[in-house]
């Protein structure tokens, strides 16, 4: 992704969640607050101004975002699954006695920010590439600090996880924890990816999950977002924000394991797939 501009795909991600708010039916399946909160923080970091996001809020946006899905059939309400399946994974975590959650390339991701409060004894961590974590640092700054929410900038693709966190003296080696990567490994190297996920391991105690969310690896090698996959590949590369790494479903287990976790049963398979997108958890 270009170096010192901020994310655009988080920005899509962000619009559509604003959009997928005036879709009727989506109430049901999207996080509570989450509309209101990802409308308040495109304004407050800058990122979009209010007339914006007020016509994002609009039937026309509606409309024109069913429209494009022609490209990536079931994509627009996939993030509100992916919203729903990445705040799961953190409650149920939380549940079973998670103390701390890292939101891995975070982007406008307001999990952190609405659950903090909520859960006043677990601590948050985000992170993000510097470009897109400054903007949203100064979102959540007027949108009022959480005291246990911790904003990291990082680029993972660069440094290791450890090293980004290194500097963050609450972070505990030893927490159960609950760990996010909702829309990234597509976008980093195999390299890099294999890395996060020991990294990961290595950085959280046991009973820990890593929950995710990855594009499927086609007979080619490629990603496969279906029948415009070739156009998909070219219009992510042009938005500077390629896909660059994906797996074939059924490898997933053995990847997890070489990386110091274990695939969730009830999540494997490929059974949660919605959009080009497949959902994954495994735990330590
Ligand atoms: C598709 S967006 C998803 C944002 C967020 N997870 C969500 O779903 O709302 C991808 C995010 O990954 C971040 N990202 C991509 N490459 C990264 C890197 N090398 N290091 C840190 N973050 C990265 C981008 O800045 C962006 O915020």
């Amino acid at each position: 992704m270009p170096k010192d501009k901020p994310s655009r795909t988080a920005l899509k991600v962000a619009f559509s969640i604003v959009t997928l708010g005036s879709k009727p039916g989506m109430e049901a399946i999207l996080p509570s607050g989450i509309v209101d909160a990802t409308r308040k923080l495109l304004v407050a970091s800058g990122a979009a101004g209010e007339i914006t996001v007020k016509w994002a809020q609009s039937q026309t946006s509606v409309a024109i975002y069913e429209a494009f899905d022609w490209m990536l059939p079931g994509q627009f309400e996939a993030f509100a699954h992916r919203k729903a399946f990445c705040e799961r994974q953190v409650r149920e975590g939380i549940d079973d006695g998670a103390t701390q959650i890292l939101v891995l390339g975070a982007g406008y991701d307001t999990l952190g920010w609405r659950l903090a409060p909520e859960f006043s004894k677990v601590k948050f961590f985000e992170i993000d590439h510097p470009a897109t974590a400054h903007l949203k640092a100064r979102g959540i700054e007027s949108m009022g600090r959480r005291k246990n929410l911790h904003l990291v900038a990082g680029d993972l693709g660069k440094r290791k996880l450890s090293d980004v966190l290194k500097n963050d003296k609450s972070w505990d080696l030893s927490a159960q924890t609950v760990i996010i990567a909702e829309g990234l490994v597509m976008y980093l190297s195999p390299e890099a990816v294999r890395d996060l996920f020991c990294q990961s391991a290595a950085l959280v105690g046991s009973g820990s999950r890593i929950a995710f969310s990855y594009i499927p690896a086609g007979a080619d090698g490629r990603p496969d977002a279906g029948l415009w996959t070739g156009l998909m590949l070219y219009l992510q590369k042009v938005a500077g924000e390629p896909w660059i790494w994906s797996i074939r479903p059924e490898e997933l287990g053995e990847f997890l394991e070489e990386t110091g976790w274990t695939i969730s049963h009830e999540e494997a398979g490929g059974a949660r797939k919605h959009g080009v997108e497949f959902y994954a958890m495994a735990t330590k």
